[in-house]
């Protein structure tokens, strides 16, 4: 489908829960973050109801992002049910990678084609601290279970401060080389101050190339990041959303102010 300023949208980004395991500095506050009641969320079937729409008026890729998606019961379920649909060429998932080794097989099986997971650093005491909490060890195990599972390929999001060449960087990009992973540099983005920045790497962040469109855990359909609008699926319907999304979709980001990266994927 083409929008207003003739970009063919054809890939959708679902965030299906705003809740995560970890606490990452640069993506939530360590505490007291508001989150969605379960009423709130979307159910599997809405989603793949959704989905199924937007892949009738012209989307091919999906990615299930969240939150972390692994951390709502049963993603394997949804997996399939999309899966099951005709037309999605690439069906993919965002995840920090914690609980994938014990996931990897059964979401390959499910019809899950490929994983991005969250690194930026390979010190397991800073990545302690950057996620308050988490377990590095985790997410390797994630990795080589995603690998053996034949998810192909498996890209690593690295989110920087400033640029590739930081100690922390080079040392992911070292071990991506090594371990035959794609790597993904991310600057450190600021959605309601409005930075954003290209992906090192993939395609996020050229305005004039967007071919995205987003749909929160709660149902609203958002065509960009980095902008307020949003249209309720549940109070319109998936086509009127989804249409009214594709109308205005704006030529450019400027500033997110209801979103956080854990509740809209990034
Ligand atoms: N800036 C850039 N990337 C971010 N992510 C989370 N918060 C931010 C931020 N403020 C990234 C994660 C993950 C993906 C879901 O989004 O590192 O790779
Ligand atoms: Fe969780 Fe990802 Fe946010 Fe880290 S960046 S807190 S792993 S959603």
């Amino acid at each position: 489908m083409l929008d207003r300023f003739n970009r063919n949208i054809n890939y959708l980004r679902i965030s299906v829960t705003d809740r995560c395991n970890l606490r990452c500095t640069y993506c939530m506050p360590g505490e007291g973050i508001k989150l969605l009641s379960h009423s709130d969320i979307l159910t599997y079937d809405e989603i793949t109801a959704f989905t199924r729409d937007a892949v009738a008026m012209g989307i091919t890729k999906v990615r299930l992002t969240g939150g972390e998606p692994l951390a709502r019961r049963g993603i394997t379920t949804l997996v399939r049910m999309l899966a099951g649909l005709e037309g999605i060429t690439d069906l993919s998932m965002t995840t920090n990678g914690t609980m994938l080794a014990g996931a990897a097989q059964e979401l390959a099986d499910a019809g899950l084609m490929r994983v991005n997971i969250s690194l930026d650093t390979l010190d397991p005491v800073k990545y302690s601290s950057m996620t308050r909490g988490g377990n590095m060890a985790d997410v390797l195990e994630g990795i080589r279970a995603a690998q053996r599972a034949g998810l192909r390929p498996v890209k690593i999001n690295c989110v920087i401060k400033s640029t590739p060449d930081e100690n922390d960087a080079r040392m992911v990009a070292e071990f991506c080389m090594r371990e035959g992973l794609e790597v993904r540099f991310i600057r450190e983005m600021d959605l309601a101050g409005g930075t954003f920045s290209v992906v090192h790497g993939g395609t996020g962040g050229h305005c004039a190339r967007c071919n995205r469109l987003r749909l929160t855990p709660d149902g609203m359909v958002r065509p960009c990041l980095f902008s307020n609008i949003a249209y309720s699926i549940r109070e319109l319907g998936t086509r009127e959303a989804l249409r009214m999304a594709l109308e205005n979709k704006p030529e450019k980001g400027t500033t997110n102010s209801t979103n956080g990266f854990y509740n809209i994927g990034g």
